[in-house]
């Protein structure tokens, strides 16, 4: 290195915080997707929360009220083969497994239930001190909660409290609004609501280490009439056979994808422009 980009270098290091630096400087990977496979999904289900569940199904969570519920629904067929209805008061939001314990969290509500994932019977309520009750996954170790803000929680999966937080961000701007939560090969990986982006996240320290655009599914889904369909939300991972599910509130279907390279050239301000939602308090 040459004295004087070292000496700006330096100057630089000195001002900003390392943090600030590292957010700035990190390297973020852009993918799109490919369809590997389409299965039905059922058009009522407002989906809050997905997960794979084994053995070709999935557990879903869906919101609306008078509507929510847990479900544990087959892959291929869409079908839903066991329906847990909540109260109609209640809107379902963001499910994960933890050992034997459906977890499940609610819209506007700082408590959450928890249901016996072989026949979803209720077994339990709990408190958690997120804002609002909207994602979780888990790595098996903590429990990964969103509330819609830009913020990620790690929650003990006993006590159901706040073991840590983290602001997540891109390139220095604060990723608003992070939805349905999934836990994949050490990342987190976010629904942007109301984007088609999936935000990859470190939890390590909140970065976003890669965004995933999935504008093509939205697009041919209403080009295919589907005109009443609501925003992408429900990531699922099955770990065993390395398989990436997704879908949308009242999407009609299920798609499993692949991440693929993204052809085309990445515009600047593209992602920014994508994926990033304005949060409700600013101009
Ligand atoms: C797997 O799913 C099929 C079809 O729903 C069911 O008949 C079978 O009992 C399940 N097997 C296990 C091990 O849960
Ligand atoms: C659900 O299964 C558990 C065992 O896993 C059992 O104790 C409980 O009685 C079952 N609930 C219902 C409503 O069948």
């Amino acid at each position: 290195m040459d004295t004087l980009p070292r000496l700006i270098s330096v100057f630089c290091l000195l001002l900003v915080s390392s943090n600030t630096l590292r957010a700035f400087q990190q390297t973020v990977s852009i993918d799109t997707i490919t369809v590997v496979n389409v299965f039905p999904h059922d058009p009522q289900a407002f989906t809050q929360g997905l997960l794979y569940a084994g053995n070709d199904s999935l557990f879903e969570s869906t919101g609306d009220y008078g509507k929510s519920s847990v479900r544990k629904v087959a892959l291929h067929t869409g079908k839903v083969e066991k329906l847990q209805k909540m109260d109609d008061s209640l809107f379902g939001e963001g499910l994960t497994l933890h050992g034997d314990r459906l977890i499940q969290v609610a819209w506007l509500q700082t408590n959450g239930f928890i249901y016996d994932p072989k026949n979803l019977s209720e077994i339990g309520t709990f408190n958690h001190d997120m804002k609002d009750g909207w994602g979780l996954a888990t790595d098996g170790k903590v429990l990964f909660g969103s509330d819609g803000s830009s913020s990620l929680y790690k929650i003990d999966p006993q006590t159901f409290k706040t073991v840590s937080k983290q602001v997540v961000y891109y390139k220095g701007h604060q990723v608003h609004f992070l939805n349905e939560l999934e836990y994949i090969n050490g990342e987190v990986w976010a629904n942007v609501i109301p984007t088609d982006c999936i935000a990859r996240i470190s939890p390590n320290d909140g970065l976003v280490v890669g965004w995933i655009l999935l504008q093509s599914l939205w697009k041919e889904l209403i080009e295919a009439g589907n005109t009443d369909i609501n925003v992408l939300n429900g990531i699922a991972w099955d770990a065993e056979q390395e398989r990436i599910f997704v879908t949308g509130k009242l999407w009609p279907e299920l798609y499993e994808i692949k991440v693929t390279p993204i052809k085309s050239t990445i515009e600047e301000g593209m992602v920014e422009k994508l994926c990033l939602p304005k949060p409700f308090n600013s101009a």
